[in-house]
Parts: structure tokens; C-alpha cells; sequence
């Protein structure tokens, strides 16, 4: 649960603002920053991000004998998982869910923003043919006008994913991009690292960095 501008969204998490996550973020904001600082610290985040989202899968009760022939009372991951990176921003993500969850399965989604219009524009997906019994984890780093992660969701809704499995896993977001997401999909989950204060008339996220996938890729 999380509250931006006065309005509540129990599905929404936001990473906790320690130190740490606030020294990386001024890095990988900061315009003077060199390209191959950007990469290891958005990973950072990311990693950060990944392991968040993985609290939010189901877990059931498992009891296992330790080495000293005593009873520990534990738990262990129910169901299988499925990663959607966003191509491309969301490609910079994928090495860190891989890191975490050894076999995760990774399905792709390539949509684009149309640079004049800024609406989303859907090409090709690859998913796996039991994605609707998967808990599915979208990667994009970042949420602007919620265009390209509804887009998103509406092609793993008609395979017949359930919003209760899906966890959108972003870095930074305008809180444009959450209220079109929550208001439209209310039962899927937003885990980010940081809300911004809005987007600008390119729909670009204030303050924002840029554009992510460009600097990630060096095609800036
Ligand atoms: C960026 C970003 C998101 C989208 C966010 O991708 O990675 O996918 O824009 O904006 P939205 O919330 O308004 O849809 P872009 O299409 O620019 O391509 P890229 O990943 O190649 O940078
Ligand atoms: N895509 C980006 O990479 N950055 C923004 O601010 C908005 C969309």
C-alpha cells in the first residue's frame, strides 16, 4: 500500500528510501554520469527491485530436519514463474530476475512509444504456452504514461493470465503511469523504486533521467 498525491493504492510497494537506494538513484540520474556507471547501478536497483517482487509470490509451510537432528519450520515458493521484459528498456532488468530465480522462463513483449504521440505501439510477443499458470513478473524500468504497461497486461490477460499474478516490476514512475495502470488492471501489483512528480509535454517522467533504454544501450 503506498499513497501519492492524497490517493491511496493498496497495490502498489515502493522500495523503502534508504541511503543506499538514494545514493544509487542520484547516480544513475545524474547527467554526468558515464555510461557504464549507469549499467552497474541501475542493475543494482534492479536487483533491489527483483528481490522485492519475489515476496510477493505465494510460499506454503515446509518442515525440514537441519543438521543438528532438530525440526525447522520453514517455507518454500509455490508455482512456477515467468518474466515478461518490456523490449527494450526491460531487457536491462532480466540478468537480475535470472540471478534470483534459477527456472524462471523468460517471455518477451516488444512495444514501442510512438516518439510523436507517445502511445504505445505493439509489434510481436513470445510467451510461453502455460503462461496463464505462471506468475508473471513485467520488467520496465520505466513508467511514464502507463501506455506500454497496459498494453502489456492486456496481451497476458487475453492468454489468460489473472491479474492476481501479475507483479510489474519498474524503477522509476510518474504518478500518471500508476493511477492508468491501477485504474485500468486494479488487481495487478506495481513494485518501483521511486515516484516522480509528473511528466512533461513529451510525456517524458520529471526529473526523471531520460531515456532509459537509450543510455543502457548507448544509443544515445
Ligand atoms: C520506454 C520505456 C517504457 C515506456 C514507458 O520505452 O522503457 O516501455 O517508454 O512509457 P509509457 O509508460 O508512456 O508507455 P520506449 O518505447 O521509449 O522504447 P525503449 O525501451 O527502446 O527505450
Ligand atoms: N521512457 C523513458 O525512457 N523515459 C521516460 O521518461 C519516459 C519514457
Amino acid at each position: 500500500m503506498a499513497t501519492i498525491n492524497g490517493k491511496e493504492y493498496p497495490q502498489l510497494a515502493i522500495l523503502k528510501m534508504t541511503s543506499q537506494l538514494r545514493t544509487l538513484m542520484t547516480i544513475i540520474r545524474n547527467k554526468d554520469t558515464k555510461r557504464n556507471d549507469f549499467i552497474f547501478y541501475s542493475d543494482r536497483i534492479n536487483r533491489l527491485l527483483v528481490e522485492e517482487g519475489l515476496n510477493y509470490l505465494p510460499t506454503r509451510e515446509k518442515v525440514v530436519q537441519t543438521r543438528t537432528g532438530e525440526t525447522y519450520v520453514g517455507s518454500e515458493f509455490v508455482g512456477k514463474i515467468c518474466a515478461v521484459p518490456i523490449i527494450r528498456a526491460g531487457l536491462s532488468m532480466q540478468n537480475s530476475i535470472r540471478e534470483v530465480a534459477k527456472r524462471i522462463r523468460i517471455a518477451h513483449i516488444l512495444i514501442q512509444r510512438d516518439e510523436a504521440t507517445a502511445k504505445p505501439i505493439f509489434f510481436k510477443d513470445w510467451l510461453p504456452d502455460d503462461i496463464e499458470n505462471r506468475f508473471v513478473f513485467i520488467l520496465d524500468p520505466m513508467l511514464a504514461t502507463g501506455g506500454s504497461a497496459n498494453e502489456t497486461i492486456r496481451s497476458l490477460k487475453l492468454k489468460g493470465v489473472g491479474e492476481d499474478k501479475i507483479i510489474f516490476i519498474n524503477l522509476v514512475a510518474a504518478p500518471e503511469g500508476i493511477e492508468a495502470v491501477l485504474s485500468a488492471y486494479p488487481g495487478i501489483r506495481i513494485i518501483t523504486a521511486e515516484v516522480d512528480q509528473g511528466l512533461d509535454e513529451n510525456a517524458y517522467i520529471l526529473p526523471g533521467l531520460g531515456d532509459f533504454g537509450d543510455i543502457y544501450f548507448g544509443t544515445d
